[in-house]
């Protein structure tokens, strides 16, 4: 049997953060990890998906060519990973001449198995660039809930989706002009035409986690539409067509036909080209595709309907797709800038502890949250207290009062082999549950080891048995480093970087997954190190603001209504020390503002300026007195100074 393990290919179009690791590559790294220690005849691939709308936009919008942005990214990217500790046997491109190769070999099979068919539709056009506008690259208002900037394809105000032709005044993001209806040909994939057969596929799959198997029953039932495949631009594989000048392929067609060319490098770089062909086109492969939750109909109906139009191919054997990670309770954004990027974590912090973090709580089966105190406490109380804590003291102890040197026993006692028991299980238990794609309780099982390990140690006391019984202390301290030992392999699939830690502090003997269930102890140990340090208070502290300070869009901001007001009144508010009560004017109207400068300023050295306030903050009501809007000041040090104009400027007028 051969496992062909895929990773999502993530775009070349930036960093990559916290909410991809839990996605995808966490889980994969783990389950690949495994596989080998099992002895497994295993493959990881993945590399960097790198066409697509978003890659052109970034490209214009910072004045480079795609190529250059996905050169960039794809070396990041690949960095971030190895820094991670997520190995690939091949991390390739969707950008090279190979790849370009099978998917135009996959088109055009799949077009010759009679599976593509060209529609005549229409489409938006720009007169003035002289180019059809992908989706993303028109905006306009939306007919739902009147924001001017919905694009082509989706309201961010709203969150509906959209057809481009449903936008009200239409543009071109690039130049502003209003687009044009034209008539363009397309290729479409006929997805409806494998309804059954896909049907009866998903049927057979029933140990697949349920919130995947629901989704894509959920299409099935819908009904499958045929989907256009092709696309008017010239960043893409082009379209293998006489008739198909200037069109390219949609970057979800050549994306998973990826995993095929990027095991075909693999293979070519082996020396053995056709290689490939022993994973992909063999019935005993078990092709599994790690995946986040956004990319499951790809993954589990238009990527197999493609395989089953082509022939030859196995089809996807396992999708064990996650849901999706928040940070903080929010929605991660790129585009807002709120996220943890990986390379910025790793300033700070070790990957393990963000393995850790992100396994034990993993959006396996729904949602789950990242946040920063969690992560500290599980790092402390877990990682430190409790892992770290225990091969610590094993170790000290060994190198302290035994100079380094591992005593051995041959007789146990009964809680010796009550604990002996638990390692005997420890391969099969954890196993079953990383097989089954649950590694959150697989990480369980692994952590119960090392509280139990620690509850042997201090049962045995063997700070006392050393002077009143050294032959129990020596065999307690044997099967200390028989835990020890176990523990460094159960962990190399979820904590790689601690696990070679161990090993190498104990001049690990070599040995794969079964074979701890009895392992096998080194005589001696070098000299023991700490694991993990304790993550202070202000560490965390420094983390959680620098989220709440994120970055903001242009879109953003320009939700603030900040306007020049001038004060027409101003008093103190009773009881209170620092609060006054504005009046201010700004253009026809006035209204009333309480500010917090009373410590500051006197009433009578307000009236007249001509300040900045935000106008639209949801009015409030402060110790009982109405506020609509507030009033911008700078915080010196304790000085408060408000903001006022460089030169007079009337009230009402807008700030941009
Ligand atoms: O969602 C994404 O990041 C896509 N680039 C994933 C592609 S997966 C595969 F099909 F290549
Ligand atoms: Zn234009």
């Amino acid at each position: 049997m051969k496992i062909l393990v895929t990773s999502a290919l993530p775009y070349a179009n930036g960093e990559i953060h916290l909410g991809h690791l839990a996605g995808a590559y966490l889980s994969a790294d783990i389950y690949v990890r495994y596989q080998r220690l099992k002895q497994r005849d295993v493959l990881h691939i993945c590399g960097t998906d790198e066409h697509g709308v978003p890659i052109t936009i970034s490209a214009e919008q910072q004045k480079k060519t795609p190529q250059q942005i996905v050169d960039q990214y794809h070396g990041s990217i690949k960095k971030a990973f190895a820094d991670f500790g997520i190995g690939f046997d091949n991390f390739s491109r969707t950008t090279l001449p190979l790849h370009y190769r099978m998917a135009q070999d996959f088109f055009t099979k799949i077009y010759n198995n009679g599976y593509i068919y060209p529609r005549e539709i229409e489409q938006y056009f720009c007169p003035k660039c002289q180019r059809f506008l992908p989706d993303r690259y028109i905006g306009g208002t939306c007919p739902r809930c009147g924001s001017e900037n919905a694009k082509g394809d989706q309201c961010e105000s709203c969150g509906r989706w959209l057809e481009p032709f449903e936008l009200v005044q239409p543009r071109c993001l690039l130049c502003g002009e209003t687009p044009q209806r034209r008539a363009t040909k397309h290729w479409y994939f006929k997805l409806s035409a494998f309804h059954d057969q896909l049907r009866a596929w998903i049927d057979e799959k029933k140990d697949w986690k349920d919130h995947v198997l629901q989704f894509v029953k959920g299409w099935l039932k819908e009904g499958l539409q045929d989907r256009p495949i092709t696309r008017d631009m010239s960043w893409g594989v082009p379209v293998p067509l006489e008739d198909a000048k200037g069109k390219v392929l949609y970057v979800w067609f050549d994306a998973p036909i990826g995993y095929i060319s990027s095991t075909m490098e693999w293979a070519e770089n082996k020396g053995d080209p056709d290689l490939w062909k022993e994973y992909w086109q063999n019935k005993d492969t078990r092709l599994v595709h790690f995946i986040g939750k956004d990319n499951i109909v790809f993954h589990a109906l238009i990527w197999p309907a493609m395989l089953m139009a082509y022939g030859d191919y196995v089809l996807p054997t396992y999708i064990p797709a996650n849901q999706f990670l928040t940070l903080e309770g929010e929605k991660l954004s790129t585009s807002k800038g709120y996220a943890i990027w990986l390379p910025d974590y790793l300033k700070q912090f070790s990957a393990d502890s963000l393995r850790y973090t992100l396994t034990r709580n993993a959006p396996e089966t729904r949602d789950a949250d990242f946040a920063w105190r969690d992560f500290q406490a599980w790092h402390n109380n877990e990682l430190a207290d409790v892992l770290g804590n225990f091969i610590n003291r094993t170790l000290i102890f060994i190198s302290k009062y035994y100079s380094s040197s591992v005593p051995t026993a041959s007789s146990f006692s009964e809680n010796d082999n009550r604990v002996l028991e638990v390692l005997h299980k420890a391969p099969d238990l954890v196993g079953e549950r990383i097989e089954r794609f649950e590694f959150k309780s697989a990480l369980q099982e692994l952590m119960r080891i090392a509280q139990e390990a620690n509850r042997y140690f201090d049962h045995e006391e063997p700070w006392v048995t050393r002077k009143t019984n050294p032959l129990i202390c020596e065999r307690t301290m044997y099967v200390c480093m028989k835990i020890v030992t176990s523990l460094s392999v159960l962990l190399e699939p979820f904590l790689p970087f601690t696990a070679h830690k161990i090993k190498d502090m104990i001049n690990f003997i070599p040995q794969q997954w079964d074979d701890i269930s009895s392992p096998k102890v080194a005589p001696s140990i070098k000299k023991p190190g700490i694991l993990f340090e304790k993550i202070e208070d202000n560490v965390i502290d420094v983390q959680i603001n620098a989220l709440k300070k994120r970055e903001v869009t242009i879109e953003e901001f320009q939700k603030f209504a900040l306007k020049t007001a001038k004060i027409v009144s101003a008093e103190n508010i009773e009881g209170t020390k620092n609060l006054i009560k504005c009046v201010v004017e700004i253009g026809d109207s006035e209204r009333q503002i309480v500010a917090g400068v009373g410590q500051h300023y006197k009433c009578e050295e307000l009236v007249g300026k001509t300040i900045i306030i935000i106008e639209n903050l949801k009015p409030a009501k402060i110790r009982g007195v109405a506020s609509q809007g507030m009033l911008l000041a700078a915080i010196d040090g304790d000085n408060v100074i408000l903001l006022t104009t460089d030169k007079p400027a009337s009230s009402g007028a807008s700030i941009q």
